[in-house]
């Protein structure tokens, strides 16, 4: 059998660990696969005392992980998290020596994979990032290898499995938006900050690398719209069921005639539509392409068991001596599209007001609405009293920038008692 494949494996925590679990427990098919055996040589982590669950006896311990590059390794493997600091220097350090980087950091890859790639071409290394987006679906793979022949018009869907299972559990259990976190957080879904899965932050870095892949652009995070879920209470997971919907944070990017729109927001998709039925910590990608029609991948989208397994299938690439362009076509290929507006969306919407029950209010909200060209498909109050009372409605297909403006005049309404919650409704 061949030389080893030498990993030098950065990070230790709920994906690292699971790597060097996964590399030792499945050696012999690994091998058997890659045509020579895969070895940890050096690890770095910031806690040499720390339990990891695997035994790492007799590889070399690096306390600068950027320094695990000058090590005799050929794949870095970078399991820190984080869009700079060590993960950034160590996937810097490793390519410009023409070391193979594997990471599952999608912040990481979000706001430095074109220089990444860059500096992966310029050393003739390889730079792979399968873990990064949608754990253990090989969505990348699909994307860059699968379709590259299609024409991709859009790629949407669930892309942070803390969020799925927040507001399944919501949903499912009745338990509040902390409990449900807690509970992600526990079962190792949410990033070191949740409030990157909860605020849509990092369902919005994988929707600018799934956006890069699809459509040969320049990946653009900064670009994307950005709405969590935080916003989401209870009441409307409950109105959403009664109205017919299911809510989920989506990403979605379109190649549209205006330049390329990505957008990360709650939405209410009909609960007959397959997405719906997408539920806890599962994720799903959905690309429409021209000749390939629309596929359609679904899986676990967090946790540490497919997320190294995506990791490990990285890794078989380096040892077989597989490599693509990291981002479907080389660097100097990719285009610079122009960011299509969010403003120019037209679709329809679901409101939640708390008002006054008095005569005219309803009037006056209907009033605002008509002002806005905004037309009212449904509309439902069911408690009356002095307090101030739900009134819930959805709307006809309107314009983004329309429907804003009627919100904001809404709001300034005496008989408005809170800001109205919104959330978009998506056919797709
Ligand atoms: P984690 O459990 O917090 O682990 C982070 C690891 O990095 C820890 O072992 C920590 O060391 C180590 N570390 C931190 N700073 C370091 C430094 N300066 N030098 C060397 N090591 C350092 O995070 P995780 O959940 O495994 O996530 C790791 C990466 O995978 C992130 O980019 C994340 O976005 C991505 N990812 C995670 C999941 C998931 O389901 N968790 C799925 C897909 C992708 P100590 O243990 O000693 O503190
Ligand atoms: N925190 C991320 C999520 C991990 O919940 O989807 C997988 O990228």
């Amino acid at each position: 059998m061949s030389r080893p494949l030498r990993v030098g494996l950065a990070g230790l925590g709920t994906v690292g660990a699971a790597v060097a679990k996964l590399l030792r427990d499945r050696r012999g098919a690994l091998a058997d696969r890659c045509g020579r055996p895969i070895e940890i040589a050096a690890v770095s982590a910031r806690d040499r005392r720390k339990d990891r669950g695997v035994a790492l006896d007799g590889v070399e311990w690096v306390d600068d992980a950027a320094a695990l590059a000058d090590r005799d390794i050929d794949v870095a493997v970078e399991a820190i998290g984080g869009d700079g600091g060590a993960a950034l220097a160590l996937a810097r350090r490793a390519l410009d020596r023409g070391v193979d980087v594997v990471t599952a950091n999608k912040a990481l890859i979000a706001r430095h994979g074109t220089e990444l790639a860059r500096r992966a071409e310029a050393a003739g290394a390889g730079l792979a990032f399968e873990a990064a987006v949608a754990g253990g679906i090989p969505v990348v793979k699909a994307l860059r290898e699968g379709l590259a022949a299609a024409r991709v018009r859009r790629v949407y869907g669930i892309l942070n499995g803390t969020c799925n299972y927040v507001l399944t559990d919501m949903r499912e259990t009745g338990r509040s938006f902390e409990s449900a976190l807690a509970e992600a957080q526990a079962l190792g879904y949410a990033e070191t900050d949740p409030a990157f899965d909860v605020d849509g932050v990092d369902a919005a870095h994988k929707l600018a690398i799934l956006a890069s892949l699809a459509f040969g652009t320049r990946v653009d995070f900064d670009s994307a719209h950005v709405e969590g879920i935080r916003g989401v209470a209870p009441e409307d997971i409950a109105y959403a069921e009664e109205l017919g919907y299911r809510i989920k944070l989506l990403g979605i990017a379109e190649r549209r005639e205006d330049g390329l729109a990505q957008r990360v927001h709650p939405c209410m998709v009909p609960r007959a539509a397959p997405i719906a039925a997408v539920e806890g910590v599962l994720n799903a990608v959905v690309c429409d392409a021209g000749e390939a029609g629309s596929t359609v991948y679904e899986g676990p989208g967090a946790g540490a068991g497919p997320t190294a397994a995506a990791v490990a299938a990285d890794i078989v690439d380096a040892a077989r001596g597989r490599r693509a362009p990291a981002f479907s076509v080389p660097v100097a290929a990719l285009e610079a599209a122009p960011a299509a507006p969010l403003a120019r969306r037209r679709g329809a919407w679901y409101v939640r007001l708390s008002v006054a029950d008095r005569p005219g209010v309803i009037a006056d909200i209907a009033a605002r609405l008509r002002d806005r060209s905004v037309s009212i498909e449904a509309f439902v109050q069911r408690a009356r009293g002095a307090a101030p009372v739900p009134v819930v409605m959805t709307t006809h297909e309107t314009g983004e920038a329309s429907m804003r403006a009627a919100l904001a005049d809404i709001a300034a309404l005496d008989a408005v008692a809170a800001p109205p919650r919104s959330i978009r409704i998506e056919t797709l």
